[in-house]
C-alpha cells in the first residue's frame, strides 16, 4: 500500500469550512461568540444536558469539574488507571489524590467492584472514562456513588455519541467532558466540552473557566483564581460543524469496526474490544488484546505495521506507574492492556480495502 494508513484523522467537508470561513469573514463584534453559544446549545441538546461550556480542550473540562467540586488536599478521587493521562492530572492539579482502579477485560472502562474496594474515608469522587468510546457500566457506578456520596465526572473525551441503555455518555454525572482534538471523532484541532445538569455547578464551572470574573464591585472584577480556558469561536464553528454530522461520522466508525470484526473477530489469538450488550459504542479507537503475546512481540508488531505505512498504536500504560502518583492496588487487567493491547488504525479517509489490508499485514506478522 502507498499510502499512509493514519491512526486518525477527522471527515472534512464544505460544511465545515464554509462555518470556518463565515467565523472568520463575521464572527467578529456582536458576532464574536456566536458559533460558541450555538456550538454549547447543540453539544448540551445532542447529549440530553442542561448547561454546556465549550472551553480550549477536555483536559480543562475535566480540571474545571473538580475544581467546581471543590475537590482538593485531603481528598481521594478514584481513577481508572487505564488513560491518556489528562484524566488523572486533571484530578491532581486540584491537589486532591488520584486512587487507581482496575478495568474490567472486556471493555476497559472502570471496574465498579474495583472502584468498591478502592473507597475509603476520604474519597470524594469517581473519575471514569468511557475507554474508547466503549460505554462505561454507569448502572453500578451510580449505585455505588450514590451509597457513599461520591461525585461522579464522565470522562467522555472520545465518547461523542456513544449511548448505555438508549441514554448518551456524559448525561450521568455530575459533570461529563468531551475533546475536539485532532484525533477524536469530531474535532476543531484543539477544543472541548464541560457538561452538567446543575444550574449551580455550571454557574461555578463557568465563573473559573473565566479568571474567576463577576463585575461584582467593578467592571473586569475578579472574585477567585480563575482560569483562562475559553475556546476561540473559530474552533467552535468547526466543532459545530462536526457536531452536525455526528451519525453519519459515527456510522464510518461503526462500519469500520464490523469490518474489523469480519476480519479479526473469528481468530482465537484477538480478543476484540466489542460494545456489551445494551450499548453503543462510537468506536472511535477499534482496539484488541493479544492474550498470548509478550510485550516485545507486540512492540515488534507495532514497529512492523508502522514500517509499512501502517500507523497503529500500543494501549496506555498504566497511570498508577508514573513518578507523580502512587500505585495502591496492582491493577492486573490494566497491566495486560498495557502489555498486549493494540489500537487499530481507524481515520476517516480509510476504506474497507485499507482495513483489510491492515488486517492481512497485521495477522501475517502475528
Ligand atoms: C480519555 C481522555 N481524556 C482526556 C483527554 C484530553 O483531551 P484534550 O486533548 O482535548 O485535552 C483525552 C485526549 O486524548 C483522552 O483520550
Amino acid at each position: 500500500m502507498n499510502h499512509k494508513i493514519s491512526f486518525a484523522g477527522p471527515s472534512i467537508t464544505e460544511k465545515e469550512v464554509s462555518y470556518v470561513l463565515d467565523a472568520v469573514q463575521n464572527g467578529w463584534y456582536e458576532h464574536c461568540e456566536d458559533y460558541i453559544k450555538r456550538l454549547e446549545k447543540a453539544f448540551a441538546e445532542y447529549v440530553g444536558v442542561k448547561y454546556a461550556i465549550a472551553v480550549h480542550c477536555c483536559t480543562h473540562a475535566l480540571h474545571l469539574a473538580c475544581a467546581a467540586l471543590g475537590l482538593g488536599e485531603g481528598d481521594e478521587v478514584i481513577v481508572t488507571d487505564f488513560s491518556w493521562v489528562a484524566t488523572a492530572h486533571a484530578v491532581a492539579y486540584t491537589g486532591a489524590k488520584c486512587v487507581f482502579a482496575d478495568v474490567e477485560p472486556d471493555t476497559w472502562t472502570i471496574d465498579p467492584d474495583c472502584v468498591r474496594k478502592a473507597i475509603t474515608p476520604r474519597t470524594r469522587a469517581i473519575m471514569l472514562v468511557h475507554s474508547f468510546g466503549q460505554p462505561a457500566m454507569m448502572d453500578e457506578i451510580m449505585k455505588l456513588a450514590e451509597e457513599y456520596g461520591l461525585f461522579v465526572i464522565e470522562d467522555a473525551a472520545p465518547a461523542v455519541g456513544a449511548e448505555y441503555h438508549g441514554k448518551k455518555v456524559g448525561s450521568f454525572g455530575d459533570f461529563s467532558c468531551f475533546s475536539f482534538q485532532g484525533a477524536k471523532m469530531t474535532v476543531s484541532g484543539e477544543g472541548g466540552v464541560l457538561l452538567t445538569d446543575s444550574e449551580d455547578l455550571y454557574r461555578k464551572a463557568y465563573r473559573l473557566s473565566d479568571m474567576g470574573r463577576t463585575d461584582r464591585e467593578a467592571v473586569f472584577w475578579s472574585d477567585e483564581l480563575g482560569y483562562q480556558y475559553t475556546i476561540s469561536n473559530l474552533s467552535a464553528a468547526l466543532a459545530l460543524a462536526q457536531l452536525e454530522r455526528v451519525d453519519d461520522l459515527m456510522q464510518k466508525k461503526r462500519n469500520l469496526f464490523e469490518r474489523y470484526d469480519s476480519d479479526l473477530g473469528g481468530i482465537g489469538k484477538i480478543r476484540l474490544v466489542r460494545e456489551r450488550e445494551g450499548c453503543r459504542s462510537n468506536y472511535c479507537y477499534p482496539s484488541l488484546l493479544l492474550p498470548g503475546v509478550s510485550q516485545e512481540k507486540r512492540d515488534r508488531i507495532l514497529e512492523a505495521l508502522r514500517a509499512r505505512n501502517i500507523h497503529a498504536r500500543p494501549a496506555f500504560p498504566r497511570m498508577s506507574r508514573f513518578p507523580m502518583y502512587e500505585q495502591r492496588f496492582e491493577n492486573p487487567v490494566c497491566a495486560a492492556i498495557e502489555q498486549k493491547g493494540i489500537c487499530l488504525p481507524s481515520a476517516a479517509n480509510m476504506t474497507d480495502e485499507d482495513v483489510d489490508f491492515v488486517c492481512d499485514t497485521f495477522l501475517e506478522l502475528l
